[in-house]
């Protein structure tokens, strides 16, 4: 099984591929070049369920605990970086309720914020809490961690869906991003 912190990276990784095709969509649109309205929705639901309700609890129910465990004092960051999470959602709801109204210009600006947002949040995820994780946490805890993050994860959300929205993720990434 590989490591917890190994499944948030990778999770990291399947996200940022879709942040990419955010800042695609984005850069066609400011450039006026066609890009596909039709694919706003999935692309959303992706970040909805995938990144929000699929990886934020796996870090927040699973991960956080486990560092504030072996340092108290990250507990100052640990908030930061929830607040992340919350801002996120926000601006999820801000997209969905522009992409009802069918307003691209309100979209797209709600689109740049959260791109900013995620970017920034992932790099610090990457750069400061992996690291601290790894330099924390014992193989056997690695491993009943990864446990942990896997019966989460079948919790949250169903193999069907999982496989959809994976199956989603690489066309689209694909479709966008392909060079
Ligand atoms: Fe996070
Ligand atoms: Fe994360």
């Amino acid at each position: 099984m590989p490591e917890a912190t190994d499944v948030i990276r990778r999770e990291h990784a399947t996200i940022s591929a879709m942040i990419g095709v955010l800042e695609e969509m984005l850069a066609r649109y400011v450039d006026g070049r066609p890009y596909s309205a039709q694919d706003m929705p999935g692309v959303v639901n992706f970040f909805m369920r995938f990144a929000d309700a699929l990886h934020h609890a796996k870090e927040e129910r699973v991960l956080f605990p486990a560092i504030l465990r072996h340092d108290p004092q990250s507990l100052l960051m640990l908030d930061e970086i929830l607040e992340d999470h919350q801002r996120m959602r926000v601006v999820i709801a801000d997209i969905t309720a522009a992409i009802a109204a069918a307003d691209p210009a309100a979209y797209f600006d709600a689109v740049n914020g959260y791109i900013r947002l995620a970017r920034q949040h992932i790099r610090r995820e990457n750069e400061v809490l992996l690291p601290l994780a790894d330099a924390y946490l014992s193989p056997q805890e690695q491993q009943q961690l990864a446990g942990a993050l896997v019966a989460l994860h079948q919790q949250m959300l169903t193999a069907a869906e999982v496989e959809s929205l994976t199956h989603y993720q690489c066309e689209v990434v694909d479709r966008y991003c392909a060079s």
